[in-house]
Protein backbone atom coordinates (compact mmCIF):
# COMPACT_ATOMS: atom_id res chain seq x y z
CA UNK A 1 0.00 0.00 0.00
CA UNK A 2 1.44 3.26 -0.72
CA UNK A 3 2.05 5.68 2.08
CA UNK A 4 -0.17 8.96 2.72
CA UNK A 5 2.51 11.71 2.70
CA UNK A 6 2.21 13.93 5.18
CA UNK A 7 2.37 18.02 5.70
CA UNK A 8 2.70 18.79 9.49
CA UNK A 9 2.27 22.38 10.43
CA UNK A 10 4.00 23.24 13.76
CA UNK A 11 6.06 21.03 13.16
CA UNK A 12 8.48 22.10 15.50
CA UNK A 13 6.12 22.41 18.18
CA UNK A 14 5.83 20.93 21.22
CA UNK A 15 2.76 19.06 19.66
CA UNK A 16 4.11 18.84 16.41
CA UNK A 17 6.62 16.97 17.78
CA UNK A 18 4.83 14.74 19.35
CA UNK A 19 2.76 14.35 16.59
CA UNK A 20 6.25 13.71 14.43
CA UNK A 21 7.07 10.56 16.99
CA UNK A 22 3.75 9.12 16.73
CA UNK A 23 3.64 9.25 12.94
CA UNK A 24 7.27 7.57 12.75
CA UNK A 25 5.53 4.60 14.52
CA UNK A 26 2.78 4.30 11.74
CA UNK A 27 3.84 2.71 8.53
CA UNK A 28 0.56 3.93 6.67
CA UNK A 29 2.46 7.31 6.57
CA UNK A 30 5.34 9.39 5.48
CA UNK A 31 6.22 12.96 7.10
CA UNK A 32 7.12 14.25 3.30
CA UNK A 33 6.83 17.99 4.91
CA UNK A 34 7.83 20.08 7.81
CA UNK A 35 6.70 23.94 8.60
CA UNK A 36 7.35 26.02 11.38
CA UNK A 37 8.16 29.58 11.84
CA UNK A 38 11.38 29.38 11.89
CA UNK A 39 13.92 26.40 11.15
CA UNK A 40 14.12 24.42 14.25
CA UNK A 41 16.96 22.22 14.94
CA UNK A 42 18.66 20.10 12.62
CA UNK A 43 17.34 16.85 14.62
CA UNK A 44 13.91 17.91 14.23
CA UNK A 45 14.54 18.89 10.21
CA UNK A 46 16.10 15.74 9.59
CA UNK A 47 12.80 13.89 10.74
CA UNK A 48 11.05 14.83 7.29
CA UNK A 49 11.65 14.46 3.67
CA UNK A 50 11.47 18.85 3.08
CA UNK A 51 11.56 21.24 6.21
CA UNK A 52 10.30 24.94 5.03
CA UNK A 53 9.77 28.28 7.10
CA UNK A 54 7.08 29.53 4.39
CA UNK A 55 4.60 27.68 2.62
CA UNK A 56 2.37 28.26 -0.31
CA UNK A 57 0.10 26.58 -2.60
CA UNK A 58 2.61 24.77 -4.41
CA UNK A 59 3.68 23.09 -1.38
CA UNK A 60 0.82 20.91 -1.44
CA UNK A 61 1.26 19.86 -4.92
CA UNK A 62 2.06 16.14 -3.62
CA UNK A 63 0.79 16.14 -0.51
CA UNK A 64 -2.18 13.86 0.52
CA UNK A 65 -2.96 14.86 4.24
CA UNK A 66 -2.43 18.05 6.23
CA UNK A 67 -1.62 17.74 10.29
CA UNK A 68 -1.51 21.58 11.76
CA UNK A 69 -0.78 22.13 15.78
CA UNK A 70 0.16 25.50 14.86
CA UNK A 71 -0.98 28.96 15.70
CA UNK A 72 -4.47 30.25 14.80
CA UNK A 73 -3.30 32.68 11.76
CA UNK A 74 -1.51 30.06 10.62
CA UNK A 75 -3.47 26.91 10.54
CA UNK A 76 -6.24 29.79 8.99
CA UNK A 77 -3.68 29.99 6.09
CA UNK A 78 -3.00 26.11 5.76
CA UNK A 79 -6.73 25.83 5.85
CA UNK A 80 -7.01 27.86 2.86
CA UNK A 81 -4.19 26.82 1.13
CA UNK A 82 -6.00 22.76 1.46
CA UNK A 83 -9.00 23.61 0.50
CA UNK A 84 -7.69 25.52 -3.11
CA UNK A 85 -6.08 22.03 -3.41
CA UNK A 86 -8.80 19.93 -2.17
CA UNK A 87 -6.65 17.94 0.70
CA UNK A 88 -7.66 16.65 3.75
CA UNK A 89 -7.17 18.55 7.06
CA UNK A 90 -6.73 17.44 10.44
CA UNK A 91 -5.86 20.44 12.75
CA UNK A 92 -5.49 20.46 16.83
CA UNK A 93 -4.38 24.14 17.21
CA UNK A 94 -6.79 25.97 19.52
CA UNK A 95 -7.04 30.16 20.26
CA UNK A 96 -9.49 30.65 17.11
CA UNK A 97 -12.00 33.63 17.41
CA UNK A 98 -15.76 32.51 16.32
CA UNK A 99 -15.56 34.34 13.15
CA UNK A 100 -12.26 32.41 12.13
CA UNK A 101 -13.51 29.30 13.27
CA UNK A 102 -16.70 29.60 10.86
CA UNK A 103 -14.33 29.28 7.98
CA UNK A 104 -13.79 25.62 9.07
CA UNK A 105 -17.53 25.00 8.81
CA UNK A 106 -17.43 26.51 5.27
CA UNK A 107 -14.40 24.85 4.19
CA UNK A 108 -15.54 21.67 4.99
CA UNK A 109 -18.68 21.77 2.68
CA UNK A 110 -15.10 21.63 0.22
CA UNK A 111 -12.74 18.79 1.90
CA UNK A 112 -13.23 16.71 4.61
CA UNK A 113 -11.60 18.19 8.49
CA UNK A 114 -11.52 17.04 11.60
CA UNK A 115 -10.74 19.19 14.37
CA UNK A 116 -10.94 18.81 17.81
CA UNK A 117 -9.54 21.19 21.02
CA UNK A 118 -8.41 17.89 22.77
CA UNK A 119 -7.20 14.79 20.93
CA UNK A 120 -7.17 12.77 24.13
CA UNK A 121 -9.35 9.97 24.58
CA UNK A 122 -10.13 10.79 28.15
CA UNK A 123 -11.58 13.86 27.36
CA UNK A 124 -13.80 12.15 24.76
CA UNK A 125 -14.84 9.54 28.03
CA UNK A 126 -15.11 13.04 29.60
CA UNK A 127 -17.37 14.36 27.29
CA UNK A 128 -20.49 11.96 26.86
CA UNK A 129 -20.44 11.32 30.65
CA UNK A 130 -21.47 14.92 30.84
CA UNK A 131 -24.30 14.49 28.67
CA UNK A 132 -25.72 12.42 31.28
CA UNK A 133 -29.13 14.04 31.78
CA UNK A 134 -29.30 13.03 35.62
CA UNK A 135 -26.49 16.00 35.97
CA UNK A 136 -28.61 18.48 34.77
CA UNK A 137 -31.85 17.01 36.64
CA UNK A 138 -29.94 17.32 40.32
CA UNK A 139 -27.32 19.67 39.90
CA UNK A 140 -28.07 23.47 39.45
CA UNK A 141 -24.57 24.70 39.02
CA UNK A 142 -21.76 23.78 37.06
CA UNK A 143 -18.05 25.42 36.70
CA UNK A 144 -14.85 24.97 35.11
CA UNK A 145 -11.39 25.10 36.26
CA UNK A 146 -8.06 24.26 33.85
CA UNK A 147 -4.78 24.38 34.62
CA UNK A 148 -1.88 24.52 31.95
CA UNK A 149 1.77 25.70 31.75
CA UNK A 150 2.61 29.19 31.86
CA UNK A 151 3.98 29.21 28.24
CA UNK A 152 0.12 28.14 26.81
CA UNK A 153 -0.96 31.45 24.73
CA UNK A 154 -4.90 31.27 24.69
CA UNK A 155 -6.88 31.30 28.24
CA UNK A 156 -9.00 29.78 28.50
CA UNK A 157 -7.82 26.94 27.02
CA UNK A 158 -9.56 25.50 23.93
CA UNK A 159 -10.84 22.15 25.61
CA UNK A 160 -12.39 24.20 28.67
CA UNK A 161 -14.43 26.10 25.89
CA UNK A 162 -15.49 22.75 24.01
CA UNK A 163 -16.93 21.73 27.59
CA UNK A 164 -18.24 25.29 28.50
CA UNK A 165 -20.41 25.03 25.20
CA UNK A 166 -21.26 21.40 25.82
CA UNK A 167 -22.66 22.48 29.17
CA UNK A 168 -23.77 25.78 27.77
CA UNK A 169 -26.86 23.66 26.54
CA UNK A 170 -28.40 22.49 29.73
CA UNK A 171 -26.78 25.11 32.19
CA UNK A 172 -26.81 28.38 30.68
CA UNK A 173 -23.65 30.30 31.12
CA UNK A 174 -20.41 28.05 32.55
CA UNK A 175 -18.04 30.36 34.52
CA UNK A 176 -14.49 29.13 33.80
CA UNK A 177 -11.37 29.42 35.77
CA UNK A 178 -7.93 29.49 33.97
CA UNK A 179 -4.59 28.89 36.18
CA UNK A 180 -0.83 29.16 34.10
CA UNK A 181 1.55 27.27 36.26
CA UNK A 182 4.84 25.06 35.56
CA UNK A 183 5.00 22.53 33.13
CA UNK A 184 1.46 21.33 33.14
CA UNK A 185 0.12 19.59 29.80
CA UNK A 186 -3.53 20.19 30.95
CA UNK A 187 -5.32 19.51 33.85
CA UNK A 188 -9.53 20.07 33.44
CA UNK A 189 -11.98 20.13 36.26
CA UNK A 190 -15.71 19.98 36.06
CA UNK A 191 -17.37 20.85 39.52
CA UNK A 192 -21.39 19.98 39.80
CA UNK A 193 -23.14 21.14 42.75
CA UNK A 194 -26.24 21.35 44.38
CA UNK A 195 -26.68 23.25 48.24
CA UNK A 196 -25.68 19.97 49.65
CA UNK A 197 -23.10 17.89 47.77
CA UNK A 198 -20.62 18.17 44.89
CA UNK A 199 -19.55 15.92 42.43
CA UNK A 200 -15.98 16.94 40.83
CA UNK A 201 -14.98 15.03 37.56
CA UNK A 202 -11.61 15.61 36.22
CA UNK A 203 -9.20 14.71 33.77
CA UNK A 204 -5.15 15.14 34.13
CA UNK A 205 -3.15 14.75 30.52
CA UNK A 206 0.49 12.80 31.87
CA UNK A 207 2.47 14.00 28.86
CA UNK A 208 1.52 15.18 25.50
CA UNK A 209 1.53 12.01 24.05
CA UNK A 210 -1.97 11.24 25.42
CA UNK A 211 -2.80 13.90 23.00
CA UNK A 212 -0.61 12.74 19.45
CA UNK A 213 -1.40 8.41 20.52
CA UNK A 214 -5.27 8.97 18.54
CA UNK A 215 -3.47 10.07 15.27
CA UNK A 216 -3.05 6.59 13.61
CA UNK A 217 -6.84 6.12 14.40
CA UNK A 218 -8.10 9.51 13.34
CA UNK A 219 -5.81 8.90 9.89
CA UNK A 220 -8.05 5.31 9.76
CA UNK A 221 -11.16 7.37 10.31
CA UNK A 222 -10.54 9.97 7.43
CA UNK A 223 -9.63 7.43 4.96
CA UNK A 224 -11.96 7.90 2.19
CA UNK A 225 -13.90 10.69 3.26
CA UNK A 226 -14.60 13.16 0.65
CA UNK A 227 -16.24 15.94 2.53
CA UNK A 228 -17.58 16.63 5.84
CA UNK A 229 -16.55 18.31 9.52
CA UNK A 230 -15.63 15.32 12.34
CA UNK A 231 -14.24 15.61 15.96
CA UNK A 232 -13.55 13.02 18.53
CA UNK A 233 -17.06 12.66 18.80
CA UNK A 234 -17.07 11.18 15.24
CA UNK A 235 -14.58 8.62 15.97
N1 LIG B 1 -5.97 19.48 20.21
C1 LIG B 1 -5.16 19.07 21.17
O1 LIG B 1 -5.27 17.95 21.69
C2 LIG B 1 -4.06 19.99 21.64
C3 LIG B 1 -3.18 19.60 22.64
C4 LIG B 1 -2.15 20.48 23.00
C5 LIG B 1 -2.03 21.72 22.35
N2 LIG B 1 -2.94 22.05 21.39
C6 LIG B 1 -2.84 23.30 20.63
O2 LIG B 1 -1.92 23.10 19.56
C7 LIG B 1 -1.31 24.36 19.21
C8 LIG B 1 0.23 24.21 19.27
O3 LIG B 1 0.58 23.96 20.61
P1 LIG B 1 2.11 23.76 21.03
O4 LIG B 1 2.11 23.60 22.50
O5 LIG B 1 2.74 22.72 20.16
O6 LIG B 1 2.71 25.21 20.64
P2 LIG B 1 4.24 25.58 20.28
O7 LIG B 1 5.17 24.68 21.00
O8 LIG B 1 4.33 27.06 20.48
O9 LIG B 1 4.36 25.23 18.71
C9 LIG B 1 3.71 25.99 17.71
C10 LIG B 1 4.26 25.58 16.36
O10 LIG B 1 3.60 26.31 15.34
C11 LIG B 1 4.55 27.07 14.59
N3 LIG B 1 3.94 28.35 14.21
C12 LIG B 1 3.27 29.23 14.99
N4 LIG B 1 2.89 30.29 14.25
C13 LIG B 1 3.33 30.08 12.99
C14 LIG B 1 3.29 30.80 11.76
N5 LIG B 1 2.68 32.00 11.69
N6 LIG B 1 3.84 30.25 10.65
C15 LIG B 1 4.44 29.03 10.69
N7 LIG B 1 4.55 28.29 11.84
C16 LIG B 1 4.00 28.82 12.95
C17 LIG B 1 5.70 27.29 15.55
O11 LIG B 1 6.89 27.62 14.83
P3 LIG B 1 8.10 28.40 15.61
O12 LIG B 1 8.51 27.47 16.73
O13 LIG B 1 9.15 28.56 14.57
O14 LIG B 1 7.49 29.68 16.12
C18 LIG B 1 5.76 25.90 16.20
O15 LIG B 1 6.34 24.96 15.31
C19 LIG B 1 -1.86 25.39 20.22
O16 LIG B 1 -2.95 26.05 19.63
C20 LIG B 1 -2.32 24.51 21.39
O17 LIG B 1 -3.33 25.09 22.18
C21 LIG B 1 -3.92 21.21 21.03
Amino acid sequence: MKRKRIALIGASGRMGQAIASALQKDKSVSLDLGFSKSRPSEKVVKQFFVYKTKFDLKDFNQIDLIIDFSSSSCSLKALKLATHARIPFISGTTGFSKKQFAYFERASKKIPIFYSSNFSFGILVLRKILSDPQLKKFFQRVEIEETHHRLKKDRPSGTAKTLQKDLSLDFGPVRIHSIRKGVEPGHHRVLFKNNFEQIELSHKAFSREVFSNSISLILNFMAGKRIGFFDMMSL
